[in-house]
């Protein structure tokens, strides 16, 4: 089996993050989200992966490499625009062959649990087996309908009104019988080739389309919420390793990860916590759920349930909370006394502050 990684999207929902690194690029748990997807792929045994990329194509090259890092091969195939789900699986023709594949949308985060499918798939090899979970609002999704036998009968990309509440989340298992799928179909009315149409396609063709429900933990990383949720979950999932310095007058309470070369000064870190390389944290609270990137200095602050990516500083705010705060941001007091604030905010920032 091989795999296909769609990284194309551009993630408006993640401004303005999204404006200077892909959203597969965001860490969750001191990783990208990207690394997190290559990671799983690895772990159903597939080594072959295509990576489908757009604008930020370099970006995604300099993380992956050629993927040995990860313990796999992968290719990068390039969408000059973001068309559809369906029109990545044409570009990766050539790469995926007559081979049975897994197609993985790279800002979607398993935490494991998807091998019973993967073998489900292997054994039974219908045309194709979408995984699918059950969400309180199924509009924003593609949703299936299951015919008595627990076959695929109807799949419909973003109903308004939907028949079940059967969402098809970001992993797909397929045959070769897909290439013909895709091939048949044309635009949707948002003017993409919609994955959807064709898998709708082979059930029109009568060929066997499953569905699985996955029951362990995901999420799209889509919005900040999103992010900071999966944040907390994989937080959850780490222990304590402390290979960086803390002071006598710091404490560290709970699951706690330093790296080396951080210092924590005068400080309480309240896990679930990661502090990166090389940071500074002095006279500060952290945590809990609160990953410190690498590089970073945070002085004064507290701050929890929150993402503070490289390089950043943070100096004298208090009561921080669910924040996502990018590369090299600075944010907090820069001059002592200087009875003013000072905002310089990009493009669909958001500032929220307590009056
Ligand atoms: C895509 C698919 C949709 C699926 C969703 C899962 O939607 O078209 O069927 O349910 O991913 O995240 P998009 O996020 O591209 O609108």
């Amino acid at each position: 089996m091989k795999a296909l990684v769609l990284s194309g999207g551009s993630g408006t929902r993640l401004r303005p993050f999204s404006y200077s690194m892909p959203k597969q690029l965001i860490p969750v748990g001191q990783k990208p989200v990207i690394a997190h997807v290559i990671e799983n792929i690895r772990d159903l045994g597939v080594t072959e992966v295509a990576v489908i990329v757009g604008d930020w194509k370099s970006e995604i090259e300099r993380l992956l490499g050629d993927g040995s890092r990860f313990g796999v091969r992968v290719t990068y195939i390039q969408q000059e625009k973001p068309l559809g789900l369906a029109h990545c699986v044409r570009l990766a023709s050539e790469f995926l062959g007559e081979e049975d594949f897994v197609m993985y949308l790279g800002d979607n985060m398993l935490l494991g649990g998807l091998e019973p499918i993967a073998e489900e798939f292997a054994k039974q090899r219908p045309a194709a087996q979408l995984v699918v979970r059950q969400v309180a609002d199924p509009r924003s999704f593609g949703v299936v309908e299951l015919a008595a036998d627990g076959s695929v009968h109807r799949l419909v990309e973003k109903p308004e009104n939907p028949r079940s509440n059967l969402a098809v989340i970001g992993v797909y298992f397929f045959t070769s019988a897909i290439h013909e799928a895709v091939a048949a179909i044309g635009p949707s009315a948002r003017g993409e080739l919609e994955i959807t149409d064709a898998v709708q396609w082979l059930v029109g063709q009568g060929a066997e389309v499953r569905a699985s429900e996955y029951e362990g933990y995901w999420r799209d990383t889509g919005s900040v919420d999103d992010v900071l949720d999966c944040n907390r979950a994989l937080l959850d999932r780490t222990g304590t390793e402390i290979r960086g310095s803390v002071d006598q007058m710091s404490w560290l309470f709970g699951p706690v990860v330093i790296e080396s070369g951080a210092r924590i000064v005068r400080s309480r870190i309240q896990g679930p916590a990661v502090i990166g390389a090389g940071s500074v944290i002095e006279d500060s609270h952290i945590g809990p759920y609160t990953a410190i990137g690498d590089g970073c200095a945070l002085r004064y602050t507290h701050i929890d349930d929150s993402i503070v990516l490289t390089g950043a500083r943070v100096s004298h705010v208090r009561g921080l909370h669910g924040s996502l705060i990018g590369r090299s941001a600075a944010v907090g007091q820069v001059e002592r006394g200087a009875g003013h604030h000072r905002l310089v905010v990009g493009d669909h920032t958001r500032v929220e502050v307590l009056v």
